[in-house]
């Protein structure tokens, strides 16, 4: 029996209903919302290094106010996992291609399938996502802090932005499923169970499953799962999407477009809308590093744009390489706010992709072989052949002057355009990399590689 795991991610959809009760865990304390899941992952004692350890970290970085030290954790957990998982997708890529992803919800998803495992597959889940690096000595608390950290993004300052995630997992109708994991997932994910008729009818499931995702997108995430993916050993399908739609705290004058040149990989040249304009951002120029970084933030509340731009003459690709979590880190945090010209182009990129190879590269092994993976928890029955057949990944960007899809058409006009005198310019007019996080918590929601932008 297979389990799939598919995470649907979209940006730009439109408002949908949220699926959480969120109010409920939001303001639940740890021993109202009972975590117990199968097994239990103890952390092996690691002696902390020199300049190491908590007491070290937390004179490092400060935890925001009214953030509990371990939601900063996973936090931090989750955006280390984003930075290693890129990398291997980036090796695993041609480096002309684009990339674009949602590390959170792929997090998001495997901590879901965590509340049904044990033994080895519990310990490389926990290993492979950074679980183990929070000061918790043990693993069921993670759900409640994953919770918290949902909470904390997903709740609503303005109206001019929104973030939602939704959950859900499709379930074999004749199975009886464990109603401790089924309640834990609601409650903690808001992903409820549906039962299908996998063994019966599964061409019709899953037109049910990607109908969903579908609806939850507003039309921008189709036939997430290929056909043929699920057969009548199917036993269970998590879904995890989430979207955004963002405009712009500073817009781009729609009139600033122009079609320019992007200089692509390998010294192709493609012609692409230029978006401009001229105003005060965050931004610094890392000189170790030969990168540019820049923060674009959104209305409302603290969602931003983090671009970075490696020097005229410096390869992506070694920026890639070099590239580490704590890097990312200290690049944000020597940004000042100056005034600047601002050259980005419009794009609508879609990226999707199977998780499995990656992720067995990274040594999460278990999960996905029928013989070794332990899901004891998810069916009810004591099945002990579940196993995770393969992971789907479905993600889509637009980015244009304002970040509504009704403005993006524009007349574009060709013209020179010369730079203006004595201004820092930020060009991004050839490959580069983007994340959307939230600024506060600094979490990865969205990761990627702009290195084709060009309709
Ligand atoms: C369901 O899972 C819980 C742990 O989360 C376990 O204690 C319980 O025995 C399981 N129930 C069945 C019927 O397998
Ligand atoms: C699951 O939730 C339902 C409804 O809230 C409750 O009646 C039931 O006792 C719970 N089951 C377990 C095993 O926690
Ligand atoms: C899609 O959404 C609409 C309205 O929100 C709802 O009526 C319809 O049943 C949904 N369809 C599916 C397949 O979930
Ligand atoms: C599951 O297996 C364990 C031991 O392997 C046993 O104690 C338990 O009763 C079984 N539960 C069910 C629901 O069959
Ligand atoms: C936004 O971020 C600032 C500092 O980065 C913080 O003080 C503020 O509380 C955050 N607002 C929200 C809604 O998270």
């Amino acid at each position: 029996m297979h389990l799939f795991v598919v995470l649907i991610i979209s940006m730009w959809g439109a408002v949908a209903p949220q699926q959480h009760r969120v109010e409920d865990i939001c303001t639940a304390k740890p021993k109202d919302v009972p975590v117990n899941p199968i097994c239990i992952y103890r952390n092996p004692e690691k002696k902390p290094q020199e300049g190491e350890g908590p007491e070290a970290d937390q004179a490092k970085d400060k935890i925001p106010e009214f953030t509990n030290r371990r939601v900063w954790e996973l936090s931090k957990a989750n955006s280390r996992f984003a930075v290693i998982f890129y990398k291997y997708m980036a090796d695993s890529k041609s480096d002309q291609g684009n990339i674009f992803m949602s590390p959170l919800s792929i997090s998001t998803a495997f901590a879901m399938t965590k509340l049904g495992a044990c033994g080895d597959t519990l310990q490389q889940l926990m290993e492979v996502f950074q679980f183990d690096t929070i000061t918790e000595k043990t693993s069921d608390q993670i759900h409640f802090f994953f919770a918290k950290l949902n909470c904390r993004l997903y709740k609503k300052a303005d109206k001019s932005s929104e973030l939602i995630s939704a959950n859900r997992l499709f379930g074999e109708k004749s199975l009886v499923f464990n109603e401790t994991y089924q309640n834990i997932s609601e409650v903690v994910y808001g992903a409820k169970l549906w039962p299908l008729n996998f063994k019966e009818e599964p061409e019709q499931s899953r037109t049910v499953i990607n109908d969903w995702v579908t609806n939850k997108t507003e039309k921008r995430i189709t036939e997430v799962i290929p056909q043929g993916v699920i057969d009548e050993n199917t036993v269970l399908v998590l879904v995890n999407t989430i979207y955004f739609k963002g405009h712009w705290k500073s817009e781009f004058p729609v009139h600033n477009t122009k079609l320019e040149t992007f200089y692509k990989v390998g010294g192709e040249t493609c012609q692409v809308p230029m978006m401009y304009q001229e105003a005060k951002f965050h931004y610094a120029v890392v000189q170790n590093n030969r990168v540019h970084i820049l923060e674009l933030p959104y209305k409302g509340d603290n969602i931003t744009m983090v671009l970075i731009l490696p020097d005229r003459d410096r390869l992506l690709l070694d920026v890639e390489r070099e590239l580490t979590s704590e890097k990312l880190q200290e690049w944000l945090s020597s940004m000042k706010e100056i005034l600047l010209s601002v050259y980005l182009p419009r794009f609508r990129i879609e990226d999707s992709f199977s998780l499995k190879e990656n992720l067995q590269k990274m040594g999460l092994l278990d999960l996905f072989k029928p013989k070794a993976a332990k899901l004891p928890g998810i069916v009810a029955d004591n099945r002990t052949d579940l196993y995770v057949s393969d992971a789907f990944h479905k993600a889509f960007l637009e980015v244009n002057e304002e970040g509504s899809e009704a403005a993006a058409v524009t007349a574009v006009t060709i013209s020179g355009r010369s730079f203006p005198l004595n201004k820092v310019v930020f060009n991004a007019n050839r490959p580069f990399l983007l994340f959307i996080r939230e600024a506060a918590l600094n979490t990865i929601i969205f990761m990627g590689r702009i290195a084709n932008p060009c309709p």
